[in-house]
């Protein structure tokens, strides 16, 4: 008897990326090069596995993907299938749609699905496996929050975005003499803060990790001033806040399994300095331009790595996995272990001692360490 060929699913979840079409075009490569297999993508993350909205994907669609941003299948995050919106008259209700996911996965004949996302997907991908659901997960995200993995594709290219940002504002915060502040996505994690304010030369950089002392910020501003330097770059993570203070939440998402969207602590900042001292302050947001865009050629290798080792994990029946960029090679870890977890800064980050060392303002007075900072003043 003839073997059918193999059938493998592909889905996108969650906020998009660069190099979430450069993941699609290596599995597609890999399953019809090495194994004859065939691929079929799933339209808008879980909500095409649950509503059977998809369409076959082959070497056809390949030229042009890698360098394409977002993502041809399109995405949704709102689509977790286990509490799945289901409009209701004027309202939303929420259903456990899982078992129609699975049901439309094994109708189709597929063998394994392989699910590109971030936190949300990972966490949804988790539970299908644990029903049964033949899943390897593939991480991505702008936030390079996702545990059990050094780095997510979609970073480096936003944090390429962010430095080039924060280059071109140095240029008026010069000129101006002013502080100038570039807010930058991130979510509960400072890693594009942090990052693209140690390439961009920023002075001060706020984490959401480490709540920030405004007397400390201001502390630093007045330092450069007498040492004849009349502006500063304060590169602020969008979850940052003030010691005692809240986190900015800009709006929040009805249906969205985090329904809360950050944005505007820059403006508070701004407000704080200006009572604080005698300098004028200017707010840039950077928002999505993160998002947009080709993939660098760091998220490209990486995004074709990681697509190759999915599949190769799928045909081997290494399943609910993701795969994982470990000691500079593609790797695996169990889907559960990354679940709900989130990977943070910590104060022992390579990233947060050259800070220290170069004199970066991490938002901690001068002369504690920021693990003392941390037990003493804020998680008192
Ligand atoms: O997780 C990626 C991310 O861009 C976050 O940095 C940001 O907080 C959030 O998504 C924004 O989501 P939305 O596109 O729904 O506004």
């Amino acid at each position: 008897m003839v073997k059918a060929k193999k059938r493998l699913g592909v889905l996108t979840g969650g906020g998009d990326c660069p190099g979430l079409n450069a993941v699609i075009r290596a599995v597609v490569k890999t399953a019809e090069n090495e194994y004859n297999a065939e691929v079929i993508g799933f339209f808008d993350g879980y909500e095409g596995l649950v509503e059977n909205r998809f369409r076959p994907i082959d070497m056809k669609d390949a030229p042009g993907l890698l360098t394409r941003g977002g993502t041809i299948l399109g995405t949704s995050n709102r689509a977790d299938p286990f509490h799945y919106p289901v409009l209701e008259g004027d309202d939303y209700v929420h259903l456990d749609r899982s078992n129609q996911a699975i049901f439309n996965f094994e109708s189709l004949g597929l063998d394994v699905l392989i699910a590109i996302g971030g936190d949300g997907t990972m966490a949804a991908s988790a539970g299908l496996a644990a029903k049964g659901l033949r899943v390897v997960g593939v991480p991505k995200t702008i936030d390079n929050d996702l545990a059990g993995t050094d780095v997510t594709f979609g970073f480096d290219s936003a944090l390429v975005t962010a430095t080039d940002a924060i280059d071109k504002i140095h240029t008026t915060a010069q000129s101006h003499h002013r502080v100038m502040i570039v807010e930058v996505m991130g979510r509960y994690a400072g890693w594009l803060a942090l990052g693209s304010g140690l390439a961009g030369g920023g002075d001060i950089v706020l984490i959401p990790e480490f709540p920030y002392d405004i007397e400390a910020v201001c502390d630093q501003v007045k330092l450069r001033k007498s040492q004849g330097k009349n502006f500063s770059i304060v590169v602020v993570g969008e979850g940052a806040k003030a010691l005692g203070g809240e986190m900015v939440v800009q709006r929040r998402v009805k249906n969205s399994p985090d329904a809360i969207r950050l944005g505007g602590i820059s403006n508070r900042l701004a407000s704080q300095i200006e009572g604080l001292l005698n300098v004028e302050c200017r707010v840039t947001i950077l928002g999505h331009l993160l998002r947009g865009g080709t993939p660098s050629a760091f998220d490209r290798l990486l995004a074709t790595q990681l697509g190759v080792k999915a599949v190769h994990l799928a045909m081997q029946g290494e399943i609910g996995r993701m795969v994982s960029w470990r000691h500079n090679e593609a790797e695996s870890v169990p889907i559960d272990d990354v679940a709900g977890k989130l990977r943070l800064v910590t104060p022992k980050h390579p990233w947060v001692k050259t800070a220290e060392s170069i004199g970066v303002c991490l938002g901690v007075p001068a002369g504690i360490s920021i693990e003392k900072y941390l037990t003493e003043m804020v998680h008192q």
